[in-house]
């Protein structure tokens, strides 16, 4: 496989739920427009972020990409070293297989953990799931991962309860990794959890990062977490994308007037800079029915008619910096006049 391909391609993916109606037959009435066609890819050992409010489809993405549920359209191909797989094209015994190249870390390790399994047996279970070998050799792999993950290998007899949120997480990551997946999705993995113990549990991610070489896509609402762990950085708003950059780019140069309210979002702990948060007026459209031209447009300071007639083009404005707005030239230069302009010229 040639170094520079993308582990992960996406292009044009929808997840569209149909809405059933209420009648007797109970025919589809509309569609939840959940992810409306995003396009990304993800580079071998690179984290992409995948922020945005609650309902802007991230989780969504990332259930989609583990082919958890189907996509409605769109591609999504995984690249391995014996070439692309198109993970849509997959049938239920090839998909089956496959998994073990994909994980998922939940946000709630409180919930996802059986509490009537040791630590051991869970870690062990997608091991066994996937015939890794005989009971021998699946506890010398779980006491390996254990250690990896910093764990205390004496409290694999021990059942879930008897630890803390942090240690939980770290048991959640051990049983994702245990069978050396390639690509790890994490869905709010640290949101649950207090401050210095995400900081923990990040640092644990990179590590095992760099040692192993794993993929992520780190979705998470919080985009001070995201800032501390990913490469490159997408941003999300009922069904697209906004913005992606590498994530200095996104944070120093932002693009998008959404991208530019969620970090203003963000409190500073220099009592020097002001913390003057841009406050989104309006409800968040639904994505059954989003308006017309940029789907942003409804909450935008800087919305004129263009933006309400007009969805903008998904462009790259800088090497690697991609965005959705017809005015992000003028946020990046900072000229605030577009506003009065826009208005004046309507
Ligand atoms: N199975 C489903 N059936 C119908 N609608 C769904 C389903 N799953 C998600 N949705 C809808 O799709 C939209 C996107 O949901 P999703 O959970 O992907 O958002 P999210 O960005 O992960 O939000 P959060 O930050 O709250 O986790 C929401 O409007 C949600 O109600
Ligand atoms: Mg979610």
């Amino acid at each position: 496989m040639s170094e520079t391909k993308p582990l992960i391609e996406v292009d044009n993916l929808k997840v569209h739920f149909p809405i059933r109606g209420n009648s007797f037959l109970g025919g589809t009435v509309g569609h939840v427009k959940a992810v409306d066609g995003v396009g990304f890819t993800i580079g071998q050992g690179e984290t992409l972020g995948l922020v945005g409010e609650s309902g802007s489809g991230k989780t969504t993405v990332g259930r989609a990409l583990l082919r958890a549920i189907p996509a409605t359209d769109g591609s999504l191909i995984f690249n391995t070293e014996d070439g692309p797989v198109d993970l849509r094209a997959l049938k239920t015994g090839a998909l089956r297989s496959f998994r073990r190249n994909m994980q998922l870390i939940f946000q709630d390790p409180y919930s996802s953990l059986n509490p009537r399994m040791t630590v051991r047996d869970i870690i062990a279970e997608p091991l066994e799931c996937l015939n890794w070998g005989t009971r021998e050799e699946i506890d010398n792999r779980v006491r390996e991962i254990a250690r990896r993950c910093k764990m205390n290998v004496e409290h694999l007899r021990r059942f879930p309860h008897a630890f803390s949120g942090g240690q939980r997480q770290r048991i959640c990551i051990a049983r994702a990794l245990a069978a050396n997946p390639r690509f790890i999705v994490c869905d709010e993995s640290v949101s649950a959890l207090d401050v210095s113990i995400q900081a923990e549990i990040l640092n644990l991610l990179m590590d095992l990062q760099e040692e192993f070489g794993f993929t992520y896509l780190f979705i998470a609402h919080d985009l001070s977490v995201v800032a501390q762990i990913a490469t490159r950085v997408a941003v999300m708003y009922v069904g697209k994308f906004m913005e992606m950059a590498p994530s200095a780019a996104l944070f120093e140069t932002p693009r998008h007037p959404y991208t530019k309210a969620l970090l203003s979002a963000i409190p500073t702990v220099d009592p020097d800079i002001p913390f003057d948060p841009i406050h989104l007026t309006g409800e968040i459209p639904n994505p059954a029915d989003p308006p017309p031209g940029c789907r942003f447009q409804t909450r935008c300071p800087y919305a004129n008619a263009q933006c309400r007639g007009d969805e903008p083009l998904w462009r790259d404005v800088a090497r690697d910096h991609w965005v959705a707005c017809h005015h992000a030239e003028a946020i990046a230069d900072g000229s605030h006049g577009v506003q009065d302009q826009a208005v004046a010229a309507e």
